[in-house]
């Protein structure tokens, strides 16, 4: 295998981009993202999304998208994985440098959420649960991890104001990145009265519903350098699945597949958590970031409540998690989650991060999720 570097990274402002369609919050993140690059050289593309088709009646990205880039022609190919569709369009993209296919490859995650209204949003996000024994009985995703939130909180004592403390932190976070949909400070009380959605997960517990695009380019090492770019090289990733259906999982307060994705990004990447400076991770409700920490093992089980209380995960926290906002804030256009989180990534590594930059930041480590856990995928990032 071939080591892989990414040399170009390009996001845009989140929201309700009622201005733009699908296909030109695509096409701007990607031209963000060659800008950034510094070259258009673009041997193949990988599109992450989850579900254009519902959201905007418009499937067949992979023909669409080269022809609004000016690249018709190019080979080009959609991945999805319900909210880890990003991540999947990154690990693509990374296989087909790695292995030789490709010396350019361009990964898109895009999700245009809010040409719907809030049930049909709904109704398009539980595609992502199992059909027959969850979203036909009504089960939503907030009502899934909410479920998961009572029995963490029944089995570790953790507590509804813990939770909230997760929102502070990536709101606070959120504040400072010019992309972030919500970039509002809230308070621990702002969150604990904010509206019930599906107790006890509450309106500030959400992330929310958001349109917006993301983009890396990856090529080699050796290219990379050619074009004088900073070796930001992707040394590790994980990927792996597990039951759609939460009935079928034996607890509902641990997500195996983030571990095991964490575990073999990692060992692919000769690194522990120990030496990872910081993590992005799927934080699509509050209790979703408390139980990826644990996963990946930057706490103990049982105890992210009590730890992100302390500050251990804020900025300047012993392993600051989110730096960008997170899902909170940032938003999460669900196919564009995965790509931006390799955006903030290789933008701290670069050292660009402005107001929210972790100092001397080396290793970074994302995490993306599909479903309630049903997949999650996980890139290793590192200034070489
Ligand atoms: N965080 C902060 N503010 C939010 C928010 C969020 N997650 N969602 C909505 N808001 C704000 C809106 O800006 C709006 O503010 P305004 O009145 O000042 O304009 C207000 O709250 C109401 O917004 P609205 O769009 O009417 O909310 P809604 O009730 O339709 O949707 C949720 C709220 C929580 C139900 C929706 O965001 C949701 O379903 N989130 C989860 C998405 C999800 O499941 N993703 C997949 C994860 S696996």
């Amino acid at each position: 295998m071939r080591d892989v570097a990414v040399i170009g990274i390009g996001m845009m402002k989140w929201g309700e981009l009622w201005l733009k369609s699908l296909r030109d919050i695509c096409v701007e993140a990607a031209l963000n993202c060659l800008d950034d690059a510094g070259t258009d050289r673009v041997d193949m593309i990988t599109i992450g999304t989850m579900t254009s088709g519902i959201f905007t009646g418009q499937e067949h990205l992979a023909s669409m998208v080269p022809d609004y880039l000016g690249m018709r022609h190019v080979p080009a190919v959609r991945v999805e994985s319900a909210c880890a569709s990003g991540g999947q369009a990154v690990r693509t993209a990374f296989l087909e440098v790695a292995s030789g296919m490709s010396d350019y490859a361009l990964a898109i995650g895009a999700e245009k959420m809010t040409d719907i209204d809030g049930g049909g949003a709904t109704y398009a996000l539980a595609t992502a649960a199992d059909q027959e024994y969850e979203a036909f009985h009504g089960v939503t995703f907030p009502g899934l991890y909410a479920m998961m939130a009572l029995k963490h909180m029944e089995k570790f004592g953790t507590t509804r104001e813990q939770l909230a403390d997760v929102a502070v932190k990536n709101h606070r976070n959120g504040a400072k990145n010019p992309h972030a949909q919500f970039p509002f400070p809230v308070t621990r009380e702002r969150v604990m009265t904010s509206v019930m959605v599906s107790d006890p997960v509450r309106l500030l517990d959400c992330s929310p519903i958001t349109d917006g695009a993301a983009a890396v380019l990856l090529t080699t090492v050796e290219e990379a350098k050619k074009l004088g770019k900073p070796a930001i090289v992707i040394s590790g990733i994980g990927h792996a699945t597990d039951t759609i259906a939460l009935a079928q999982r034996p607890n509902l307060y641990e997500l195996p597949a983030v571990k095991l994705s964490g575990e073999s990004a990692l060992r692919m990447a000769g690194k522990t958590i120990k030496d990872v400076d910081f993590v992005e991770v799927h934080d699509c409700f509050t209790i979703a970031e408390l139980m990826v920490i644990e996963a990946l093992g930057i706490v103990e089980q049982g105890q992210s409540g009590p730890a992100t209380e302390n500050g251990l995960t804020a900025m300047g926290g012993k392993c600051p998690v989110n730096p960008s906002g997170g899902l909170k804030s940032k938003g999460h256009p669900v196919g564009a989650t995965g790509v931006a989180q390799i955006c903030e990534a290789v933008t701290q590594l670069r050292g660009d991060a402005a107001e929210r930059q972790i100092k001397d930041a080396r290793v970074a480590l994302t995490q993306n999720m599909g479903g309630s856990g049903g997949s999650s995928i996980v890139h290793v990032l590192e200034v070489k």
